[in-house]
């Protein structure tokens, strides 16, 4: 079958090298970039090093307004899918590149499969929330990272038909980890050891645009004692530029551009403790036994904090400081997001139609 696969933004591309290595053994697969991300250390250096091929298409959509954005992406998919003709159409996550396949395929009545479905913030300010719940009931294959995916979509009644496949980031984590330790030189280069720092990394719209959230997460992780590297979205750096925090922030902290993947598995396996926004990190510090503290009030991720591995305490310096001094996980970790072979079960799930 032709599955056209698209991705725009930085964790797409890291969750669709995992499908695709096993994807493209079977099928073949037309891969269109959207170009919502598009430095070369937001996009680029994924495609070097996972093993992925590059983009059929590129359509160069850049930043603007969401409404914008995902109205140009929209335009050019649907003329993409109605020049490929594929099966399926193949999307990740929540991002706004994610809507508008979502969109477009329903649009064409293709086939429209969801990686990652069944999420929920409840947070509906979260333009991931919006994005997430449109694509899921737009989809005719919701693929599920967990139990609890699978019963979020189960009482919202979802036409389309519910897989649990695990988490295919457990499965880019897993290609990573060794490789990881065998090729980067990450903690070389920026000196500092193992055990021995904290590892953050912010960019949600509700604490980057927000002064005072930002403000309070900089002070907090400036207060630390241990080193703190924080490879910064370009999202925040613009952000702190126009708040003059960046100055401070630059002496304060080891503020450095975003990373390559198998230096930031790498960063974050060495990590003594994360401190982050995002939601892939929150999954791969728990795959990677690193105990993580989550800057918003509520997660899509919730089995990570049930496990004892991740705390959640919004953007308050004290309860911040508190955490980062505290982090103390359990030593047993249940397993609620598979064990690596999502991506296998996905390309099984594709091919029975
Ligand atoms: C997007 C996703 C978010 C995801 C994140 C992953 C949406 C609504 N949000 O957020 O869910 O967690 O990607 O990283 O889709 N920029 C650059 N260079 C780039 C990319 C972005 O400078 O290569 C700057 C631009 O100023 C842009 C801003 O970052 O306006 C935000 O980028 P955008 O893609 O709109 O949202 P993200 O915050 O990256
Ligand atoms: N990541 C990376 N380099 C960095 C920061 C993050 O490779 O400098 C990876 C990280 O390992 C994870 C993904 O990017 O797989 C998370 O992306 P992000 O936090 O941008 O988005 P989210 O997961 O919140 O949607």
């Amino acid at each position: 079958m032709k599955v056209l696969t698209v991705v725009g933004a930085r964790p797409q591309f890291i969750k669709a090298a995992a499908v695709s290595r096993e994807l493209r053994r079977r099928h073949e697969e037309v891969l269109v970039h959207t170009g919502q991300h598009y430095d070369e250390e937001m996009s680029d250096v994924f495609f070097e090093e996972l093993a992925i091929p590059e983009p059929d298409e590129n359509l160069g959509v850049g930043s603007s307004s969401h409404g914008a954005q995902t109205a140009e992406m929209l335009a050019g998919l649907e003329e993409r899918i109605e020049r490929v003709e594929p099966d399926a159409v193949l999307v990740y996550g929540d991002t706004n590149s994610t809507l508008a396949a979502a969109i477009a395929a329903s649009k064409m009545d293709t086939r429209l499969a969801h990686v990652e479905a069944g999420l929920r913030s409840y947070n509906r300010e979260m333009p991931e929330e919006i994005n997430r719940v449109l694509t899921d009931h737009a989809a005719d294959d919701l693929f599920a990272p967990s139990r609890r995916a699978v019963a979020n979509l189960r009482e919202e009644s979802v036409a389309g038909a519910v897989h649990e496949t695990g988490d295919v980031m457990c499965d880019a984590v897993c290609w990573a980890r060794d490789r990881a330790v065998d090729r980067s030189e990450i903690l070389t280069e920026l000196g500092v050891e193992s055990g021995e720092y904290v590892l953050a990394t912010v960019h949600r719209a509700s604490n980057t645009d927000d002064p005072d959230r930002l403000a309070a997460i900089l002070d907090a992780l400036a207060a630390e004692v241990r080193e703190v590297v924080l490879p910064a979205h370009p999202r925040t750096i613009n952000r702190m530029r126009e708040y003059a925090m960046l100055d401070d922030a630059r002496e304060k902290l080891t503020l450095v551009d975003p990373v390559g993947y198998l230096d930031f598995v790498r960063l974050q396996d060495c990590a003594d403790v994360v401190a982050t926004d995002s939601g892939g990190v929150q999954k791969e510090a728990f795959f990677l036994d690193t105990p993580c503290v989550t800057m918003r009030e509520e997660t899509e991720w919730r089995e990570t904090v049930e496990a004892g591995w991740n705390e959640l305490v919004g953007a308050n310096k004290a309860a911040i400081r508190r955490a980062l001094a505290d982090a103390d996980p359990p030593g047993e970790k249940p397993q609620p997001y598979g064990d690596g072979d999502a991506a296998a079960r996905i390309t099984d799930l594709l091919d029975d139609d």
